[in-house]
Order: C-alpha cells, then sequence, then structure tokens
C-alpha cells in the first residue's frame, strides 16, 4: 500500500498533550494546595537538574485561551491534558473540602476547548499527589490514597464528565513507582532501592506503590461505569509506558527470554493484572513476598477494569541477561548492536533513540497480547537547550521532524497493513515545559517557549503533524 492510500480511521483522535504540572505554573493561586512535586522541586539540595520548579512553567493557568487557539492553528481534533488533584481537593482526601474554584477553571478550560471543536481526553493522575496525603499518611505507600483517589475521580467526573468522553485514570505507574520510590530522582524523592537493599530488603517500597495505583485505576473505573457511564457514555483506561525490548543478538534464547523478561516487568506489571487478571509468573516468582496480593474481590475488579490500552511510548531497547535489577526483569539495557551499530538516532536525552520499526513492533505486540483498543497518548522527541539556541534555530527542529515522519508512518503502518486497531496518537508536547527531573533544558514541544516572554513559537514539527494529519484523515 502506497503511503498516501494509508488512512486514519474516521473515529481517531489527533492531538498533543500536556500535564498539569509541567504547564500550570500559578501553584499558589485559586484555592491550589501543594503537591508532591511542589514540596520535591523546592528541596535543597536542588533535586532538579537547573534547579528550577514548576512555578511558572508556561504560566498555562493563565495562558490557557492562548494554548487552546494554538491547538486549533495545529489544526488538532483532541487535546490531552491532566487535572491537578491539589487544584480540586488543595489536601487530597476524601473528607477533605473540595475547592470551586479548581473545578471553575478546568470547566471553563473544556468548555472553551469543545466550543472550539476539540475533544479532551482527561488524565486524572500525572504524577501530582496532594502533598497533605504524602504527610498524612505516605501517600501511595497507603491504601487510604486508593479511597481518596476513587473521591477525587469521583469529583471530576461530576464536574466535568457531561464533556469528556475519554478519561486515564494514571500517567505511566511504573515510572510513578520506580523514580518516585525507588531510585527517588522523581516525587517524592524515595529511594527504597538504595537503603532497603543495604539491609537485605531490597525496593519494598514501588511494588506497594504499585499495587496501590492499580487498585486506585480499578476502583474508579468501576464507580465510572456504575454511577457515570451509563449517563455519560465516555470510556475510561490506564496509560502506560512501554519500551519495546528486543534481543540484543537478534535471536539466542536467553536474549528472547531476556526481553521477554523485560516487557513483563515493564508492561506486564500492570497490563497482565488489568487486561489478564493476575501479574506475570515472571514477577511472582522473582519477588515472591515483596510483590503484594490481590484479594479474590480485589482481583475481580482490576480484572477488565481498562477500556483500552493507553499507551506511551518513545523508544526501543536491546536486551541481553544479567546486570540490571528488579525493575527491568534483572537484564541489560542498550542501543549498540553486537557489530557496534547503534539501534536509531540519538535524541539530546540518554535514554531515547529514535527508531520506528520497534513502534511498529510494540503496537503489533501490544494488540496481540492485551487484545483492547490502543490509545497512543505520548509519542515525542527530546533537543537538549538550555536557551543557547536563537529561535529561528530553535523552531527548525528538523531532527524532530524526521522522528514523527519515522514514527507517523510506523503508526499508519500497524494500522492499514497490519490490522492493528489504534484509535489515536496524541503528540508529546504541545509546548516545550517543564520536563521533570531535567528542568527547562531538555524541549519535548512542537511549540518553542521563551521562557523569560512566554512567548510561544511553532516549530518546524508543528507543520510537519498539522499536514501528515490533513493527509491521511479520513475523508
Ligand atoms: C512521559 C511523561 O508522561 C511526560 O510527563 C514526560 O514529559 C514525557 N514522558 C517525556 O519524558
Amino acid at each position: 500500500m502506497t503511503n498516501d492510500k494509508m488512512k486514519l480511521p474516521s473515529d481517531f483522535m489527533f492531538g498533543l498533550a500536556t500535564a498539569s504540572y509541567q504547564i500550570e505554573g500559578s501553584t499558589t493561586a485559586s484555592g491550589r494546595g501543594p503537591s508532591i512535586w511542589d514540596t520535591f522541586t523546592h528541596k535543597k539540595p536542588f533535586p532538579i537538574a537547573d534547579g528550577s520548579t514548576g512555578d511558572n512553567a508556561t504560566d498555562s493557568f493563565r495562558r490557557w485561551k492562548s494554548d487552546i487557539a494554538l491547538l486549533k492553528s495545529y489544526g488538532v481534533n483532541s487535546y490531552r491534558f491532566s487535572i491537578s488533584w491539589s487544584r480540586i481537593i488543595p489536601n487530597g482526601g476524601r473528607n477533605d473540602p473540595v475547592n470551586q474554584e479548581g473545578i471553575r477553571f478546568y470547566r471553563d478550560f473544556i468548555e472553551e476547548l469543545v466550543k472550539a471543536g476539540i475533544k479532551p481526553c482527561v488524565t486524572l493522575y500525572h504524577w501530582d499527589l496532594p502533598h497533605t496525603l504524602h504527610d498524612r499518611y505516605g501517600g501511595w505507600l497507603n491504601r487510604e490514597t486508593v479511597d481518596d483517589f476513587v473521591h477525587y475521580a469521583k469529583v471530576c467526573f461530576q464536574a466535568v464528565g457531561d464533556l469528556v468522553k475519554h478519561w486515564i485514570t494514571h500517567n505511566e505507574p511504573w515510572i510513578i513507582s520506580v523514580l518516585g520510590y525507588g531510585y527517588g530522582i522523581f516525587a517524592p524523592g524515595r529511594s527504597s532501592n538504595r537503603e532497603r537493599s543495604a539491609e537485605g530488603d531490597s525496593n519494598a517500597e514501588p511494588w506497594i506503590v504499585s499495587h496501590n495505583l492499580i487498585l486506585s485505576h480499578a476502583y474508579a473505573a468501576k464507580l465510572y461505569r456504575e454511577e457515570f457511564k451509563p449517563t455519560q457514555g465516555g470510556s475510561i483506561g490506564i496509560t502506560l509506558d512501554c519500551v519495546w525490548y528486543m534481543p540484543y543478538d537478534g535471536d539466542s534464547p536467553e536474549c528472547v527470554q531476556a526481553a521477554q523478561r523485560a516487557l513483563d516487568t515493564r508492561i506486564g506489571w500492570f497490563a497482565d493484572p488489568i487486561y489478564k487478571g493476575h501479574y506475570p509468573s515472571s514477577l511472582v516468582s522473582s519477588l515472591g513476598d515483596r510483590l503484594p496480593k490481590f484479594t479474590p474481590e480485589e482481583i475481580a475488579v482490576v480484572h477488565g477494569s481498562s477500556d483500552f490500552f493507553g499507551l506511551n511510548t518513545y523508544t526501543s531497547n536491546l536486551v541481553r541477561p544479567g546486570g540490571g535489577d528488579d525493575f527491568n526483569g534483572k537484564v541489560t539495557t542498550g542501543f549498540v548492536r553486537p557489530d557496534g551499530t547503534q539501534l536509531g538516532t540519538q535524541a539530546h536525552v540518554s535514554w531515547l533513540q529514535s527508531y520506528p520499526p520497534g513502534f511498529r513492533a510494540l503496537l503489533n505486540y501490544l494488540w496481540k497480547t492485551y487484545n483492547k483498543p490502543i490509545y497512543v497518548t505520548e509519542n515525542g522527541f527530546a533537543v537538549k537547550d538550555e536557551n543557547k539556541l536563537s529561535i529561528p534555530e530553535a523552531i527548525n527542529d528538523v531532527d524532530r521532524v524526521d522522528y514523527y515522519r519515522g514514527y507517523t508512518q510506523a503508526l499508519l503502518e500497524a494500522i492499514n497493513v497490519d490490522g492493528v486497531d489504534v484509535k489515536s496518537y496524541f503528540a508529546w508536547s504541545l509546548l516545550d515545559n517543564f520536563e521533570w527531573a531535567d528542568g527547562y533544558g531538555v524541549r519535548f514541544g512542537v511549540t518553542y517557549v521563551d521562557y523569560d516572554t512566554q512567548e510561544r513559537f511553532p516549530k518546524k514539527s508543528s507543520r510537519f503533524l498539522k499536514e501528515w494529519y490533513e493527509e491521511h484523515k479520513a475523508s
């Protein structure tokens, strides 16, 4: 099939993605309470590469109308963003007061979006846990937070569920659990991996956190399906961060097994309970008692709790047995082939190489393994730019255009040639923004942001994506 014949399905959602803490700023405005990312970024010594915080970010709490205008100019039909829990319930808990100003903000924003013909795809939790819950009982380490999350989700369904037809409970639970509670490089900065392994009780916390995240997703989905879906008619699911893991040497049984172990750990840890009803057996046997158990009542709620597979993916990895840790299936991952050549094109962050065939293979794997429609909720390319590039240089983002050219082509092939059921593609990100531990020096946006003036400048990649969608959308 020639490229110009490959089409997107008629109900396909094409858009851009962001997250509250990365763009909103105004962290004390209109009754918002602090989240664990506020307290984490303000710690000394600074945990963020450039010592920055999300205090201002891209100022989108105040500039939301111009963000919507930008989205419109890019020709998208949908937008994925997240709600900040601590704007809605400043202290987070199910018995704490709801902040009407926070509700008003998202209600106004979503109404305007819908008026502009852009469908909202809303993430409930993109990492910004109300700090009070962390202080009160350890946040995600405590089962209490599951009930708090379900209550928060309910408040959101009530407030904007008439306008929102696509809900995502959690964004990337692997990252939350491992980077936040295993390595300590993301909020809340707990490094149980290092501390506990000295005591011979290695990395207990991430498994507890992930278990609670899965439960909170499942009980929020149950509530949605029982109390809101019948009248609101939307769908609900979870977004997982997936890397396509390939055997380093192509086909040796050791490397094939290692790659499968890596997939089981990165993806199956969350996807298997949700789509199959149990943790992967490789995890059960390697972790023993450290892996919490679902009661029969719980697993009945968890199994089948996602209407779709939400997929964030950026890269692929070559895998060999040995090395690594429990969080990747005890394998060594890399980008260099046995003959010394590189797998793909290196982005400006160490973890990302562009390798479009890996994206196509991943889509096929997820479709076959989990058999659910796939929503690509993030995909993108990083450029390091500590304000050294001029604006004309920065907006001429040819490397990012190459990345999107390859990945969108792989997407079309997965849909049109392989028959994978893909329902959305959201590029990350609408704007350059606060890139977590990397601060503002790493830019993923299709729009350049001048952080001194907050002016926005569309990059070449925004034009590429707009034209690509025009060419391939269903006629
Ligand atoms: C995934 C995360 O969801 C998003 O917040 C982050 O900025 C991008 N990856 C890029 O690292």
